[in-house]
């Protein structure tokens, strides 16, 4: 059988994780899951492997579930490494959500200023984990979950020879969502994607051979706004929508209606508001943790859904599975460009439907992207190459140009302004500066 390592172990999605496992244990034979975390995260990984444990024993799969604090021991004889792992933990992701504020500009997990802290911490990190798995197990894959995960994915795709898909739960949550839109069946739905991590648009929605994206464009302006539990719903433009005539991703709100979402942000974080999304996620992570302790749980509770990761359990070991099986099915994961999208570098890594098998991921063709998008992307991609330099090399020219050239900052005083705060804020997890 084979043997998963989940970096992040301790995370609260690993239930998540597990029970998408258990469902696809009849295709997937899976002899070990080693859950893998940092001393300081130890009693969460305890909590998380032993309900794990319970969810594998109830369901009758036999699959063993392990934990180390040391990773190199884990790495050995891995088939599939999952990255689930947050450096700085959430108290870092309440820190990139609130330093942004002060200067008028975002603060946001995976998009703008945020975003890149979180690159910076994570990069040096990745690096050290490949690696590893360079040494202990080079033909292993690597699933990174780890946002911001097209930029981290990229960092590996240029720095590294690991094999390694990036994977984001917006597509196949696009997918449901717009599947129940449609009161139609997601299997029967296919979305031609294309674009960035959060940064992904549905350029045509099929149902049964029928072009519907007018009609879900329709449905999205009537009031069903498509979002996930972590962005806040505002309702989409009806006349933007359409002459749009795409599907745009749930993050698209960041770029799209920055003033409205800053002004909700900035109300949250002020005493008395509702915090921001990380300080959120701190009080549902602690129940989440409490009914993790209950023995009698044997299964992944209801409550998780309030976290934004809903259906990551599908896309990640779905996609392992095709893999392993060989499948040769189209799944949308960050992978390398290689001309799929033309008039950007071969070398980037974008958020593409691929055919995956055995061999990995070919993207389709998706040719050259409209003018309505092509900019946005554009820009957005070139941040993400500096800020893969930055990252990689410690290179504070490069770590300038990329906040300088980030469509959410406005000028390059800010820029520097919050490059300033940034590396001094994240000074303890910043080694490569
Ligand atoms: P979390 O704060 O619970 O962190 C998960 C675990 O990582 C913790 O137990 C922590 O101790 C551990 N960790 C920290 N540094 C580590 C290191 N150097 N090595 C090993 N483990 C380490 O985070 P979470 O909210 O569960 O999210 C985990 C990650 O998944 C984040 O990076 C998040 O952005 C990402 N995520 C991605 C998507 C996606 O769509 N790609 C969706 C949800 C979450
Ligand atoms: C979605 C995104 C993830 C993001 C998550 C945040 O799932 O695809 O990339 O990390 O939401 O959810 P949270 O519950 O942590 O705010
Ligand atoms: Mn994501």
């Amino acid at each position: 059988g084979l043997k998963v390592v989940v970096i992040g172990g301790g995370s609260s999605y690993t239930p998540e994780l597990i029970d998408g496992f258990i469902r696809r244990a009849a295709e997937l034979p899976v002899a070990e899951i080693c859950l893998v975390d940092i001393l300081a995260g130890q009693h969460k990984l305890d909590i998380v492997a032993d309900l794990a444990r319970r969810m594998v024993a109830r369901a009758g799969v036999d699959s063993k579930i392990t934990t180390t604090m040391d990773r190199a021991a884990a790495l050995q004889g891995a088939d599939f490494v999952v990255t689930q792992f947050r450096v700085g933990g959430l108290a870092a992701r309440a820190r990139d959500e609130r330093f942004p504020l002060q200067y008028g500009v975002l603060g946001q997990e995976t998009t703008g200023p945020g975003g890149f802290a979180k690159a910076l911490r994570t990069i040096p990190v990745i690096l050290d984990i490949c690696r590893d798995m360079t040494k202990l197990c080079p033909e292993a894959w690597l699933i990174n979950f780890t946002n911001p995960a097209g930029l981290i994915t990229e960092s590996v795709q240029k720095y590294t020879k690991v094999k390694c898909l990036g994977l984001c739960n917006v597509p196949i949550h696009m997918k449901m969502t717009i599947a129940k839109l449609l009161d139609a069946d997601a299997n029967d739905v296919f979305i031609d994607f294309a674009g960035l991590n959060h940064l992904v648009w549905g350029r045509k929605v099929w149902h049964r051979g029928i072009d519907v994206t007018t009609s879900v464009l329709e449905k999205m302006q009537d009031g069903a706004a498509l979002t996930m539990k972590n962005i806040p719903d505002l309702k989409w433009d009806g006349d933007f929508l359409r002459s749009l005539g795409m599907v745009p991703c749930p993050y698209h709100r960041y770029y799209y209606m920055t003033d409205s979402i800053l002004a909700e942000e900035q109300a949250a974080a002020t005493a008395g508001g509702a915090g921001t999304r990380a300080e959120i996620v701190q009080a549902v992570e602690e129940s989440l943790f409490k009914l993790y302790q209950n023995p009698e749980l044997a299964e992944k509770p209801a409550e998780l859904e309030k976290r934004g990761g809903a259906y990551y359990s599908d896309a990640a070991v779905s996609l392992i599975s095709a893999i392993y099986n060989d499948k040769r099915e189209i799944h949308t994961v960050n992978t390398v460009n290689q001309g799929a999208i033309s008039g950007l570098p071969i070398n980037c890594v974008i958020e593409t439907n691929c055919v995956i098998s055995k061999n990995g991921a070919m993207p389709l063709t998706v040719g050259t992207l409209p003018p309505e998008i092509a900019g946005l992307v554009q820009q957005v991609k070139a941040y993400e190459m500096l800020a893969v330099e930055a990252g990689v090399h410690g290179d504070s020219n490069k770590a300038l140009q990329a906040l300088a050239n980030h469509p959410l900052i406005p000028s390059v005083k800010v820029a520097k302004q919050l490059l300033a705060d940034l590396l001094s804020l994240n000074a303890a997890y910043l080694p490569q500066f």
